[in-house]
């Protein structure tokens, strides 16, 4: 099945894989709300991350296993060769959301870690890379860390082509911004390349409702208590009306806190019945375009929330690595000779 040209698929390495979003989009064969998303000609080779829950998550959905392992202590040497690199890098210290301590951008030592992806493009050469963040990595620091960010990755011997893409364009029920960066080593690949086209008008973009699990609205747990509708209500009246979600649109985004959500914060939840309720860990997922089959339940329900926040949408990177296949001729299998 698929596409795999002459059998050979590219081989990928995954840095910062979390529980696998970005790995089973550039994958592919999986479903989402009735569609199927195709084989798509890569092939996972190497994948880590340091964060275990996550990482159960991940070994439970896919075939080949990642490491539990601190990219820090990763020697590029050892990762095997392959044709493209993948890294979303943790975002905490890019992001406008977490100002409070300040936006420390490439100052903080989580935003140091995509040097960790440019210590291993320097050393392995893949073909290509994708890279992932938050839209804050465009304007951290002033402006002044995506330049530095962009000319690290060039001076490591890529082209760059970078876009904010909105999920929610996609085909996705969440308004998710991300900046993908897409490198090249070949100046060919980096001409011919193009980002996707959004494939969902603005009124084809599927909606919150279609995701949601009416079946949680018989739970009690998922409900908020008196106590903290109270506690809301006493902070500022009127603040619940941002956070509780149109379900007629996509949904805002979904974070990493979504295990904490409180009244308070700003992350999104329903209103069912005049009552406000928390999303299930399935509904994040669903949210985030993973398909029905992915299983979360190896970990707790808070850890599910963490990873599955965490994650890129299958879905749009699915999308992302499908225009690598169409616009880059990926017939080449990569020599490794050619490099020394
Ligand atoms: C934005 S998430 C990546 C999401 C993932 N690419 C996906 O699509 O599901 C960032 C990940 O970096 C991991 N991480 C943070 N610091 C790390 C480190 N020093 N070494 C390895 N992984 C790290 C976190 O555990 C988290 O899973």
């Amino acid at each position: 099945m698929g596409k795999a040209i002459g059998n050979k698929k590219l081989k990928v390495a995954s840095l910062f894989c979390g529980c696998g979003g970005m790995d089973l989009g550039i994958q592919g064969d999986f479903n989402f709300l009735g569609k199927h998303f195709e084989e798509l000609p890569f092939e996972v080779v190497y994948a880590a991350d340091n964060d275990s829950y996550a990482t159960a998550i991940y070994n439970s959905n896919f075939e080949h296993k990642c490491e539990i392992k601190d990219v820090r202590d990763i020697v590029p040497s050892e990762i095997p060769d392959h044709d493209i690199l993948l890294g979303g890098f943790p975002c905490q210290s890019f992001s406008i959301s977490a100002q409070n301590p300040p936006r420390l951008g490439y100052k903080d030592e989580r935003g140091k870690l995509f040097f960790e992806l440019v210590n291993v493009l320097k050393e392995k050469k893949p073909r290509f890379f994708i890279g992932e963040n938050v839209k804050g990595l465009l304007s951290a620091n002033k402006g002044k860390a995506f330049p530095m960010i962009i000319k690290e990755f060039e001076n490591a011997g890529y082209h760059i082509h970078y876009k904010l893409l909105n999920a929610s364009e996609f085909g996705v029920p969440q308004k998710r911004e991300r900046v993908f960066i897409v490198g090249f080593r070949e100046f060919d690949d980096y001409f011919k390349f193009r980002f996707p086209q959004p494939t969902t008008l603005n009124g084809s973009k599927v909606k919150l409702k279609q995701v949601i699990d009416s079946s949680a609205d018989l739970e009690d747990k998922w409900f908020f208590s008196q106590r903290a509708i109270d506690g809301m209500l006493r902070v500022r009246e009127k603040m619940n009306k941002g956070r509780v979600q149109d379900i007629e649109q996509p949904c805002n985004t979904i974070s990493s806190h979504l295990a904490k959500v409180s009244l308070n914060g700003t992350d999104p939840v329903l209103m069912v019945d005049g009552k406000y309720r928390r999303f299930t860990p399935r509904e994040a997922a669903n949210i985030q375009s993973f398909p029905k089959s992915f299983k979360l339940d190896v970990v707790s329900e808070n850890r599910q929330y963490r990873a599955i926040g965490n994650a890129v949408p299958p879905v749009l990177m699915w999308h992302v690595s499908n225009a690598l296949i169409k616009y880059c001729s990926v017939e080449k299998p990569k020599d490794v000779e050619d490099k020394k």
